[in-house]
């Protein structure tokens, strides 16, 4: 077991890659803190990996609102007593929200993404900072491959990279600033990942066929590829490693 006893918070964890996390660092034997807005699908999410013998608790929060990030991290600290390991996964991302190229983005859907995936990811951080330095403990960030590379207008929302850029530079930031208080933090940045986030290029075949040319590995990545990347940085197996940016996407960004 990878992760014994470690105390692992995941936002975001109420589907697609955190709920994916979840399931992996449990089997690891870690207890595990899912925290999402969505309370329907994250309860549900709870009583799932409880009824397969995990050690859940679920709890609510808008990354939007950060004294709802800081009383998350007071929540996981009341319960369990310590926190070994944050999961910084959630994000949103989509035209939807007004995101675009950049003459296209609107300001609000500029503000919305940014809200949640960057400065959200700087909350989640920030509040559980204090209580990792006391754990030795580690951070893992979800970035993308769309943090690190540009594409020619397929992937045209430029809130989403650049909040995703950001990700990058906040994540070595921090492994910098706090190595020698042995606190470790590193990117996983994925590649196209089978999840209601990829929906959108699932239902385009032009978007799917550009992205099969970009994922030589296969045209869609799993879950449980960005989970078991995860288990390993999280785990003292990485002891050595803080600052890496991991990309979990099929050979798209060794092109
Ligand atoms: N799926 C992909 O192809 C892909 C590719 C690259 C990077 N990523 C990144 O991986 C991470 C997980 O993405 P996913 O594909 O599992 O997406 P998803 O949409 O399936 O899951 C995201 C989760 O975040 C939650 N969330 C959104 N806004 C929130 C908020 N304000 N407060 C709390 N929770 C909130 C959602 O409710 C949802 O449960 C994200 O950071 C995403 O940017 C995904």
């Amino acid at each position: 077991m990878m992760l014994h006893n470690k105390i692992a918070l995941i936002t975001g964890a109420a589907g697609g890659i955190g709920k994916r996390c979840a399931e992996a660092f449990i089997r690891e034997g870690a207890r595990v803190v899912v925290a999402d807005r969505d309370v329907a699908n994250g309860e549900a999410t709870a009583v799932a990996l409880r009824s397969s013998g995990g050690d859940v608790l679920f709890v609510p929060v808008d990354l939007a609102h950060p004294e709802q990030v800081e009383s998350m991290v007071a929540q996981v600290v009341a319960h369990y007593g310590v926190l070994d390991i944050l999961v910084s996964n959630a994000a949103v991302g989509g035209r939807r929200l007004g995101d675009g190229p950049v003459h296209e983005c609107t300001v609000e859907g500029w503000d919305t993404v940014m809200t949640v995936n960057l400065r959200g990811a700087f909350l989640a951080c920030k509040y559980a900072i204090p209580e990792l330095l006391k754990t030795r403990g580690s951070i893992i960030t979800l970035s993308s491959v769309l943090g690190m590379v540009g594409t020619q207008g397929l992937y045209d929302t430029h809130a989403y990279t650049t909040s995703k850029a950001g990700i990058i530079g906040l994540t070595r930031s921090i492994a910098a600033h706090y190595a020698r208080q042995g606190l470790r933090a590193n990117v996983i940045a994925p590649g196209l990942i089978d999840t209601r986030m990829a929906e959108r290029t699932k239902a385009t075949p032009e978007l799917l066929a550009q992205v099969a040319f970009w994922q030589p590995l296969g045209p869609i990545g799993g879950v449980e590829d960005v989970a078991e990347a995860a288990v390993f940085l999280a785990s003292d197996r990485a002891k050595f490693i803080t600052g890496v940016v991991l990309p979990v996407d099929g050979g798209w960004t060794v092109q």
